[in-house]
Order: structure tokens, then C-alpha cells, then sequence
């Protein structure tokens, strides 16, 4: 049983709001997930009423949904949207705000606070709700809910941190990632942790390296002012590909708990083998895509997206080489890559094992027997296949390649959640396990760091490739053998 609670969003007319947490809410109150009772107070600067808001987000989610909205369950929610019209920068409208809540008929004062704001703001809105004694957990508890980026690196996390910490404690911080509520970045840690088969592979013994790529078609999606002084490795990999190294590299934690579970995480982050000024150069790649296309598309390069000045060197690829010095990964190299406008949509975890000892079977193709794969697809797929050499029929001994697929509950007709649903519900439940502890941050900006502080004193030139492709040929440089290369998709390689 979830307890009642109002959910307070704070930016709630902004594009977070409106592209995942209406929706999220909506869809949770469709399949009855919400408790009972339950409000949504919007908190925003635009002088609305309760009406206006209601407006405003029966068409957010009607934009989303289309001829799929639920009418009746929309009908239903709406009565539990009011609006807060604020000024972060007034001691009155905090107070306001308290009496406000304080006046939403029939709910205990259990709080979630979501600050759907630029990073800017969160101290400026955690010191507004302190003003008016809103951290404090009397008569029911408070929540605070922070988005990425937490700082630009770690100097600024530590600060920010020390900011937060002023008025909220830690148990009542959730710092939202949201890679950790997909299903199958949820799904690497049962697999790992529910099959016995695997945990004798799951190392430096069997496994040779651990390539983890997310890749975008899109552009920046009219981010300029934040994109351009973010860049691709701490957009993303600081974050959300850390986050699924973590967990792919991960002792079992004690007990499946937060604190457990953060811990097992911490210690991978503690042991990724710090990146010295000198090897900066083979261990990170960077670049911008360029003006592409191909398919009779034309797709703009990054210095022509409204916004980007014509002279940024801000990198829209990046591609990292880790080593985690422990006894379980020490030496397997781990391949880390992102990008926006390349040729493909997706995120993948691909395991490649070693070679057999001994090559005793032909192949239907030249060349020395392919290896084993394992690909953990995150999105658009969500899958989990393993590729092994079975032979082909006919005469001979010569073998293919073809895949077992362990697929997920999805493909089995159950429409599972939505990443913002599982962390929504998660904050209203009160569990940590899916949310980063202020250690593990700082720990991924330790990792970072050093590539982000030499690519700053390199500013005149940047590899560049053209949109639409998967980036510059250069990236392979990072390999420590020839025959490693990146793997795209799920087709054999
Ligand atoms: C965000 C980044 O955290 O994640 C974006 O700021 C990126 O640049 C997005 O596009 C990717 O998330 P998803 O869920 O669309 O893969």
C-alpha cells in the first residue's frame, strides 16, 4: 500500500513536465497505481489557476496520446491537478505554498517535491521550501527529487551536494538517472543475479571486452544553451552509461536494498582505474557530426543547429576506454560510446567472450570461428541474446552463428512500465534502490574528469563525421586488438 501524498512538480509547465511526468502520472493512475488519496500541485511562475493547469495538461497528454486517451480516466485525475503560482526568490510565496498544501482537503502532509528545473535552481528551490519549513518531516515525510546533471563535474557535485545537504538529508534525496527504471537495464541485474549458468563466465577468465553504445538519430532537439556547454561524455556517459557499467560489472550485493545495492555499485565506480592527463588520447575519442544526411535527407551539422555558436568544439560523440582494477574485470577493457545524429537508434550492453582454445570447426565464412556475444538490447529492443556457433546442416563439420533469445516479459504481451512510472512509483514508496547515492556521483565525476579537463585545454580541433553515420572511423583507435569493432546491432556480426 502506498501512502497517500501530494506530488509537488516543481517546472510543471516546463518540457519534462509535460513529455514524461503527466504522462507517467496519467498512465499510472489508468492502471490504478496511485494511491488513495492523491494530488499534483503544478508549481510555476505563470500567473494560472487551477482551471489553466488542468487545461494545459489534458493537452500534454493528449498531444502524447492522441485518439489513444483514456477520456474517462482522464476525467477522473484531473480533479487532483491544482497550480501554485511562485516566486522562488520571495519568502512570501514559500510560506503561501506551505499554507497551500496545508489546505488540499483530506491528505495527510506526505511530500514529493520534483524539481523539474534547470540544475541552475535546485539549490535556490531547496533553500525556498526550507524557508517555510517544508524539508521538515513532521505529521508525514518529504521527498526531494533531482534530475541530471548533478553538477558539470566534481567540484560542483560537491557543492551542490553541500547545498542540498543544508536542508534535506540524504534518505530524503532521490536523484533520479532515469536509465535505472527501464526494464531491461532492471532486467541485466535479475539476469545476472537469478542465473547460476552465467557467474562462472562473468569475468576476466571468459569475457574479453564490454562494449556499452547508445546511439541517437536525433540532434539536440533544440537543447542548444544546455547541450553546448554539456557535451556527450558527461550528458551521457558521466550518467546513463556509467550506470549500466556499474551494473553490468557489479558484485551481488548482501541483500536486494538500497544501501546494498548502492554499495556493490560504489565499489565498481571506486575501482575504474583513474585516466592520467597522458592517456587521455587513447583512452577518450570526441567529435561533431557535420552537415549529412544520405537517403535523400539533408540533416544540419552541429555548429548550424539554432543556438550552437559557429565556433563550438563541444563534442556530439564520445567514446571512452575503461579499466576496472579488481579481481573480478582487471584488464578487460570496457568501451563506452554515445552519439547524437548517428546512423541508428538504440542502447546496447554487448559481452564479447573469448575464442575457444582451439579452433577444430570450419565456418561458412573465412576466418577464425566467431566468438560468443552476449547482447543485452536496453531500447528499442529490449532483449537478451546469446550468440553461439551451432553447426550448419548439410555435410561437414561447418558451423553458423544463431542466437538464444531471452526476451522479457514485454514480448510476452505484458506492456511493463515505463522508466518514469517505475521511478515515480519507487519515490512515492519510499525505496532508494533505483536512485544514485551522493557517492556514487561523485565517484562517476572522478572518472570523467580528467578527459573533460584535457579535451578543455584542446579547443581548436575536433574529429568531425558526418550526420547520419555512426561516427568517425578514428573511435576504433581505443581497441587494444585488431579484431575488436564496434558492435552496432543485433544482426552476427
Ligand atoms: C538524457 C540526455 O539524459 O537522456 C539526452 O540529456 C538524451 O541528451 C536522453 O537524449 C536519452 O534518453 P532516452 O531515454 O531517450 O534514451
Amino acid at each position: 500500500m502506498l501512502d497517500p501524498c501530494v506530488f509537488v512538480i516543481f517546472g510543471a509547465t516546463g518540457h519534462l513536465a509535460r513529455t514524461k511526468l503527466l504522462p507517467a502520472l496519467y498512465r499510472l493512475h489508468r492502471a490504478g497505481r496511485l494511491p488513495e488519496p492523491f494530488a499534483v500541485l503544478g508549481v510555476g511562475r505563470r500567473p494560472w489557476d487551477d482551471e489553466q493547469w488542468r487545461g494545459e495538461v489534458a493537452r500534454a497528454l493528449e498531444a502524447q496520446s492522441g485518439a489513444a486517451l483514456d477520456r474517462a480516466a482522464l476525467a477522473a485525475l484531473l480533479p487532483k491537478f491544482r497550480f501554485f503560482s511562485a516566486d522562488l526568490d520571495a519568502p512570501d510565496s514559500a510560506r503561501s505554498l506551505a499554507d497551500a498544501l496545508a489546505h488540499i482537503p483530506g491528505l495527510p502532509r506526505n511530500l514529493v517535491f520534483y524539481l523539474s528545473l534547470p540544475p541552475s535552481e535546485y539549490r535556490a528551490a531547496a533553500a525556498y521550501l526550507a524557508a517555510a519549513g517544508l524539508n521538515a518531516e513532521q505529521a508525514g515525510w518529504r521527498r526531494l527529487v533531482v534530475e541530471k546533471p548533478f553538477g558539470s563535474d566534481l567540484d560542483s557535485a560537491l557543492a551542490l551536494d553541500h547545498a542540498l545537504h543544508r536542508d534535506f538529508a540524504e534518505p530524503q534525496i532521490f536523484r533520479i538517472d532515469h536509465y535505472l527504471g527501464k526494464e531491461t537495464v532492471q532486467n541485466i541485474f535479475v539476469f545476472r543475479f537469478a542465473n547460476l549458468m552465467l557467474e562462472p563466465l562473468w569475468n576476466r577468465n571468459f569475457i574479453d571486452h564490454v562494449q556499452i553504445t547508445h546511439s541517437e538519430t536525433t540532434g539536440i532537439e533544440g537543447r542548444a544553451g544546455f547541450y553546448d556547454g554539456t557535451g556527450a561524455l558527461r550528458d551521457m556517459i558521466q550518467s546513463h552509461l556509467l550506470q549500466m557499467l556499474a551494473l553490468t560489472a557489479m558484485e551481488p550485493p548482501a541483500r536486494l536494498e538500497a544501501e546494498s545495492i548502492r554499495d556493490e555499485k560504489v565499489k565498481v565506480l571506486q575501482s575504474i582505474r583513474p585516466i592520467p592527463a597522458w592517456a587521455v588520447h587513447a583512452q577518450a575519442f570526441r567529435a561533431q557530426y557535420v552537415h549529412g544526411g544520405g537517403a535523400g535527407r539533408s540533416l544540419p551539422g552541429y555548429v548550424e543547429e539554432e543556438g550552437i555558436p559557429p565556433r563550438s568544439t563541444t563534442e556530439t560523440y564520445a567514446a571512452v576506454k575503461l579499466l576496472i582494477d579488481n579481481w573480478r574485470w582487471r584488464d578487460v577493457p570496457f568501451y563506452l560510446r554515445t552519439g547524437k545524429r548517428l546512423a541508428r537508434e538504440g542502447s546496447l550492453i554487448a559481452i564479447r567472450f573469448r575464442q575457444t582454445p582451439q579452433q577444430l570447426f570450419g565456418n561458412i565464412r573465412p576466418g577464425p570461428l566467431p566468438p560468443n556475444w552476449l547482447l543485452i538490447g536496453i531500447q528499442p529492443e529490449e532483449c537478451i541474446r546469446a550468440e553461439l556457433q551451432v553447426r550448419e546442416a548439410g555435410v561437414g563439420m561447418n558451423t553458423h552463428t544463431t542466437q538464444l533469445d531471452a526476451s522479457t516479459c514485454r514480448q510476452a504481451g505484458h506492456p511493463g512500465l515505463d522508466a518514469y512510472e517505475t521511478l515515480l512509483l519507487d519515490v512515492i514508496e519510499g525505496d532508494h534502490a533505483q536512485f544514485l547515492r551522493s557517492d556514487e556521483v561523485q565517484w562517476a565525476w572522478r572518472v570523467v574528469d580528467p578527459i573533460v579537463q584535457t579535451w578543455a585545454t584542446e579547443r581548436e580541433y575536433i574529429h568531425t563525421y558526418p550526420a547520419g553515420t555512426w561516427g568517425p572511423r578514428e573511435a576504433e583507435r581505443l581497441f587494444e586488438r585488431e579484431d575488436q569493432a564496434w558492435r552496432c546491432s543485433f544482426e552476427p556480426g
